[in-house]
């Protein structure tokens, strides 16, 4: 499967690194309160496995599964909730985790969704982030790595499925597409 991949952009060692030091941050942003993390299915489940796991002490988690509304693409950025929250998050602090932001569209939507239901506080957290591909401005406050606008796979992004479990974030090579 590694021979699928073109280049390697960002390795294991620079994801634990980064993971390690945002979860530090985000533990003091909390300072104390508790904070549940929000997890969008699939592709948030390796950064949520990690950021947890670097946390200084414990948070509890929960999941989101949503995809675009209708046929074809997510451009129109209208989203269907296929798995909803488990818990009630009025009046309590959400930190949404997330393994890359795109257009942000998918992002813009879910913050909005939850927003609207009276949390404390509603911040992001993505460990990738395109901006040269954003459709529209998300207020993210931790961002692992901002990188450039090809398609990647590995730690949880999947192409057709596939490669969600390498350990690095690469491009896919040529022949993997034909
Ligand atoms: C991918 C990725 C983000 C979203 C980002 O999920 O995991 O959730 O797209 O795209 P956007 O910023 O353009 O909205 P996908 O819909 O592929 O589902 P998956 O997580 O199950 O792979
Ligand atoms: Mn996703
Ligand atoms: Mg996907």
């Amino acid at each position: 499967m590694g021979a699928d991949l073109e280049r390697v952009l960002i390795t294991e060692e620079e994801i634990q690194a980064r993971l390690a030091e945002l979860a530090r941050e985000i533990w003091d942003h909390y300072a104390g309160e508790e904070f549940l993390l929000v997890g969008v299915l699939k592709g948030a489940v390796l950064v949520m496995a990690d950021l947890m796991r670097a946390l200084p002490g414990s948070a509890p988690m929960d999941w989101m599964a949503v995809s675009s509304y209708g046929s074809g693409t997510k451009s129109s950025g209208v989203v269907r909730i296929l798995k909803d929250l488990d818990t009630d998050i009025t009046g309590r602090h959400v930190l949404i985790v997330e393994d890359i932001i795109d257009s942000g569209l998918t992002l813009s939507w879910i913050r909005a969704n939850l927003e609207s239901r009276q949390p404390k506080s509603v911040e992001i957290c993505t460990l990738l982030r395109k901006p040269e591909a954003a459709k529209v401005e998300i207020d993210c406050k931790w961002v692992g790595f901002d990188i450039p606008n090809d398609f990647v796979v590995g730690y949880g992004l999947d192409y057709a499925e596939k490669y969600r479990n390498l350990r690095v974030v690469g491009t896919l090579a040529p022949h993997v597409y034909s």
